[in-house]
């Protein structure tokens, strides 16, 4: 089977896909467009990811690109976010794609609530402190706490579910936000999102990235949350306005906020590194070594399950 690669993934892909398949890279092609017109008729498979898991290349998968190649049938994502690629378009035409949920739960999830807690609980201003040799004059300032908060997920996939279920050894009152209410969860459910963000003193962003949920964090959103709230973003950067955002931070509209995402990575605005009541942490969400690794074998494994006739492992699901 011949398989195109558009982006840098990890070199186990690499490696593992080019003992069992004809793979063309593009990323590293002299002549991009001679190398498709080439390989149009061969190629039944790409295999692609998300920028960052790809050595921050953004190649999306768009309509255009995916009708030059007949025989496509799948499209292995690496990645549980698929806003990189047409799934509407590549489904109606009997493209299947896959991702890589599940293996990255866990990870998504501590990396949510390490951020949640670093945010309110200030520990790496406050370790910016310590290395600056403040603390020999004074004490670090006291901080907000998350005693008595309410967390507001937007989003109870699999990912929110893990965040949740840990949010509750931390004594906090959950609610959610999403499509649907979900009737085997105990937590209340919020078919408006700005009802929510009233109700809410932490706004966790779990949600798919792509149009349909652009900029579903806004002004209106942010100043229902109030000014002891807390924004944390693990999902994608498009599902906040950041403009709005540092707009409310400036403005003291919310109290802090936790970003593991950007509008547009690696970029992060200027006003965000000024201000001192926002960490920000360079899209690490499932970012270990053990967790990457087994997303990469599943991105194999779906190629070789396809290619074998078997069912995919990890056909897209709405819920992340
Ligand atoms: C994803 O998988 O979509 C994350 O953004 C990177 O792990």
């Amino acid at each position: 089977m011949h398989v195109l690669m558009p982006v840098p993934l990890p070199a186990l892909i690499r490696q593992t896909l080019s003992q069992h398949f004809t793979l063309h890279t593009l990323w590293d092609s002299a002549d991009p467009e001679a190398l498709i017109a080439r390989i149009v008729p061969q190629i039944e498979a790409i295999a692609t990811g998300v920028a960052i898991l790809a050595e921050d290349h953004h190649f999306p998968i768009t309509p255009a690109f995916m009708q030059h190649f007949a025989h496509l049938r799948l499209i292995a994502n690496l990645g549980v976010g698929y806003d990189n690629i047409d799934v509407a378009w590549a489904r109606q035409n009997g493209i299947e794609v896959t991702n890589t949920p599940d293996v990255l739960t866990d990870e998504t999830a501590d990396t949510a609530i390490g951020l949640m807690l670093n945010t309110i609980r200030e520990f790496s201003a406050a370790e910016a402190y310590l290395r600056a040799g403040h603390w020999q004059h004074k004490a670090y300032r006291l901080s907000a706490s998350l005693r008595g908060r309410t967390l507001g997920i937007i989003g109870l996939g699999r990912i929110g579910k893990a965040i949740a279920k840990r949010a509750e050894a931390f004594g906090l009152r959950i609610v959610y936000h999403g499509r649907h209410p979900q009737p085997a969860v105990p937590y209340a459910y919020y078919p408006s999102l700005i009802d929510m963000a009233r109700a809410a003193d932490i706004l966790t962003v779990v949600a798919p990235g792509g149009p349909q949920t652009r900029h579903m964090v806004n002004r209106d959103i942010l100043q229902a949350l109030g000014p002891n709230g807390v924004v944390i973003n693990i999902a994608r950067g498009s599902l906040v306005d950041e403009a709005a955002l540092i707009e409310a931070l400036t403005t003291r509209t919310i109290l802090a906020a936790g970003l593991d995402v950007y509008a547009n990575e690696p970029h992060v605005p200027e006003p965000l590194l000024q201000l001192d009541h926002v960490v920000l942490l360079p899209h690490v969400g499932s970012g270990s070594q053990a967790t990457r690794d087994l997303m990469s074998q599943l991105v194999i494994d779906n190629l070789l399950a396809f290619e074998k006739g078997e069912p995919l492992l990890t056909p897209i699901r709405d819920d992340l």
